[in-house]
């Protein structure tokens, strides 16, 4: 069970050039960090310790910190990182302060040779819930090349790696359409994902629940599922019903202001352990 998770302050949050269709409206600086305050404060009352890496000027997505690394342990080779290559070169500075942090604290850097691929860290590459594999989305930001040369990685360290191709742009990275709650159960926008795809998702969990398209586009599906908890932006009669089914109890915060900026609960942490 995950136990820590490193968040960055929105000190220099913003809305800029448009890098999904949710972008466009500003954002209100002052309610953003009041509402990232109540989000730590609810991942500590949800059990998690949470870390803090420094924010950098200029970095107005660094607060999403979902995206720079993709985290991982295996018995030979300890706590690691994969640096992302991330599309859009206004974000691919924040990279190298993830990996510094990372380094700092003894874990071990995994460089892909991503070339001209793109990989987006854990906004299209989540863990199932007890670490067998890796689900993997392509297609928007991630591209299939990127989670190709990721897969072969993680294979040396023999974990399995599901390529999921996306196909709903509002669905840009698979953690806005993808929640797994626990081992055996995920809500997923079935709208979001190629055939092929849902089948493989299909088989990999017993229980796989349905959101609608408007309560994806809504981040219900970019909560955080921690402790017998369910972290959430909302909650609608529909996903109330799948969390009783699991077992979890929801704890909602509000992101209005991230949201603005096409992330939520999920996009604004990482797990470290
Ligand atoms: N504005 C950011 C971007 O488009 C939002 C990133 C949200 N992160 C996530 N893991 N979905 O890059």
């Amino acid at each position: 069970m995950p136990k820590t998770v490193l968040m960055c302050p929105p000190t220099f949050f913003d809305v800029r050039e448009p890098k999904n269709p949710h972008m466009g409206l500003a954002i209100d600086r002052v309610l953003a960090q009041h509402q990232w305050e109540n989000l730590c404060g609810a991942m500590r009352e949800s059990g998690l310790k949470v870390e803090f890496i420094d924010p950098v000027q200029d970095l107005d997505d660094m607060v999403f910190a979902a995206n720079q690394v993709f985290v991982g342990e295996h018995p030979s080779v300890g706590k690691f990182i994969v640096p992302s290559r991330m599309r859009y070169p206004s974000r691919q500075r924040e990279v190298a302060f993830y990996v510094e942090w990372f380094r700092r604290r003894g874990y071990r850097v995994i460089e892909l040779d991503l070339n001209r691929e793109y990989l987006e860290g854990h906004g299209d590459l989540l863990w199932h819930p007890d670490h067998s594999r890796v689900w993997a989305g392509y297609g928007f930001r991630s591209t299939r090349g990127g989670v190709e040369r990721f897969a072969t990685a993680m294979d040396k360290l023999s974990f399995p790696v599901v390529p999921l191709g996306l196909v709903d742009k509002h669905c840009y990275h698979l953690d806005t359409c993808f929640c797994p709650l626990n081992e055996a159960a995920v809500m997923i926008y079935p709208g979001a994902f190629a055939a092929a795809s849902l089948d493989a998702i299909c088989s990999g969990f017993k229980r796989v629940h349905h959101l609608s398209r408007d309560e994806a586009l809504q981040f219900m599906g970019n909560g955080v599922a921690v402790n017998g908890r369910f972290i959430t932006p909302r909650l609608t009669p529909n996903v109330s019903h799948i969390l009783v089914k699991e077992g979890l109890t929801p704890f909602v915060v509000d992101t209005s202001e991230f949201e603005k900026s096409g992330g939520s609960v999920f996009c604004m942490k990482t797990f470290i352990d």
